[in-house]
């Protein structure tokens, strides 16, 4: 479904993506973890459109994709969040979802300036399915307050609300349990073994392990720039490799433990 080749990323001298090699089959929960700083929000930032390569190829359901920009890719089906979260902070928490299913709709210009039936019905039908959005991620009673207000952990499950809105094929998570509690993050864990029981596809960064095994068929390990290790959670887990580009850093003592 998603096939990066030798996709590099140089910002002046620094080689933040160099050769990554990466195919995310359709249906799977892939992990993508490494150290800070390790070019994994590069690579997301790359498969979405925000930056571009300085080589190699992205493909996404065979369609050339790296020279995109990134409404075109939210089209073709790829939709992400952010590890530092940006909502828009004085909208509310459902203009936030109405805002991002912009586009969906098959009403045309005409349709909404006479205010046809068909536009209002569109409408109502939007509005429904972001309140069951809404409901899915236990938002449903915040509605009406502005997402700048909310905690933490309430921005991060309306940002993933967000991503859904546009009815994506591939959901990309940048670090989207940061800031949340044990609770809050297993419960994540669940919402993301959720969207696999719908079929979607997921490339999620994290650094909770524990949430890693609970979610991810495969783990991708990226290290300076470069990836290190592909496998299943337990083989990854006992990669020497892997274990020495976290030593000494805050995540080995998880890493070893989870
Ligand atoms: N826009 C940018 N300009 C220059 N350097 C950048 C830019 N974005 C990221 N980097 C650098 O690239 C490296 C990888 O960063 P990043 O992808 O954010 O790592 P990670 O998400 O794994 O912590 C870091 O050294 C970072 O400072
Ligand atoms: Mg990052």
């Amino acid at each position: 479904m998603l096939e990066l080749k030798k996709v590099s990323r140089l910002f002046g001298g620094l080689q933040a993506l160099h050769q990554v090699d990466m195919h995310v089959l359709e249906g799977r929960i892939v992990g993508l973890i490494g150290p800070n700083g390790a070019g994994k929000t590069t690579l997301i930032n790359n498969i979405s459109g925000l930056d571009h390569p300085t080589s190699g190829t992205i493909h996404f359901e065979g369609r050339e994709i790296h020279n995109l920009p990134p409404h075109r890719i939210t089209g073709l089906g790829i939709a992400r969040t952010y590890q530092n979260i940006r909502l828009f902070g004085e909208m509310t928490v459902l203009e936030n979802l109405l805002i991002s299913q912009h586009g969906r709709g098959q009403a045309t210009v005409f349709d909404s300036l006479v205010f046809t039936p068909r536009f209002r019905a569109e409408e109502r039908r939007l509005k429904d399915a972001a309140l069951q959005l809404l409901e899915r991620f236990q938002l449903a009673g915040m509605a009406h307050l502005l997402a700048g207000n909310l905690p933490y952990g309430d921005q991060r499950r309306l940002e993933m609300a967000r991503a859904l809105a546009t009815g994506p094929k591939l959901l990309l998570l940048d670090e989207p349990t940061a800031g949340m509690n044990p609770i809050e993050t297993e419960q994540l864990g669940e919402q993301i073994l959720r969207l696999r029981d719908e079929q979607l596809t997921v490339l999620v960064i994290e650094h909770d392990m524990s949430l890693i095994h609970q979610v991810c068929d495969e783990i991708y390990v990226l290290n300076f720039g470069q990836i290190i290790a592909h496998g299943t959670p337990d083989v990854i887990k006992h990669n020497p490799q892997v274990i020495e580009a976290y030593l000494g850093r805050e995540e080995d003592a998880e890493l070893a433990g989870g």
